[in-house]
């Protein structure tokens, strides 16, 4: 499984690029998985302003910064989102991201990964509507790291309570990321034949 895990968060300072450590951590330390971080920080995207649905517009001119963005996301088999929230949504940067995407996510699998005084719920909520628009097969199991940024460090350790909590995110996310490898290896295989 080509895994992208895109941090949908670019603030200096953000604590989203924590999360998304742990995740690559996690998954990379899986059997066949192939893990990246796409960070839209790398990826600075104009104001979506196509004068069509790019889905409806067999016409459209990509710019190179966007096109850059689709490749990169086009390249992999499944998504991990890792977003905190905003207002209770996601951020903007990342709803104008997604604003570009068409077909790059179809009959692929999508988890969400996210943070916030109330586990970053409001925000997945948004964005698991986002992405079924996107034509992605969201599983159902997803993690909400309760708090803002406790409990993990630079490097993306998350520490001894909540490794040993079997409620917890550590559960959550193997859990997450072991049905997503599943989905991801059927849907290859379907899409493939
Ligand atoms: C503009 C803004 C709006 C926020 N709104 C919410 C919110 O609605 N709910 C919540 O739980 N946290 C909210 N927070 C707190 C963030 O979840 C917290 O600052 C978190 O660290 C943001 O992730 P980041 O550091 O990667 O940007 C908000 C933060 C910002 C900057």
């Amino acid at each position: 499984m080509k895994l992208a895990i895109i941090i949908g968060a670019t603030r200096d300072g953000r604590q989203t690029l924590k999360q998304a450590k742990w995740v690559l951590n996690e998954a990379n330390a899986m059997e066949g998985v192939e893990a990246e971080l796409v960070d839209l920080k790398d990826y600075p995207l104009p104001f979506f302003n196509e004068p069509i649905s790019p889905r409806y517009n067999p016409n459209r001119v990509i710019e190179p910064a966007v096109k850059k963005w689709l490749d990169s996301v086009a390249e992999a088999d499944a998504y991990v989102f890792v977003t905190p929230e905003y207002n209770h949504s996601i951020p903007g940067v990342l709803k104008n991201a997604l604003d570009f995407v068409t077909g790059e996510f179809n009959r692929k699998p999508a988890t969400v990964v996210s943070h916030g005084s109330v586990g970053g719920a409001r925000a997945t909520m948004h964005l698991k509507e986002i992405l079924s628009e996107s034509r992605a097969i969201v599983i159902p199991q997803q993690v909400a790291f309760l708090g803002l940024h406790e409990g993990v460090n630079d490097e993306g350790q998350l520490d001894a309570e909540l490794l040993a909590n079997p409620y917890g995110p550590a559960a959550a996310l193997k859990t997450a990321l072991s049905e997503l490898k599943w989905f991801s290896d059927a849907l290859t295989q379907a899409r493939n034949a």
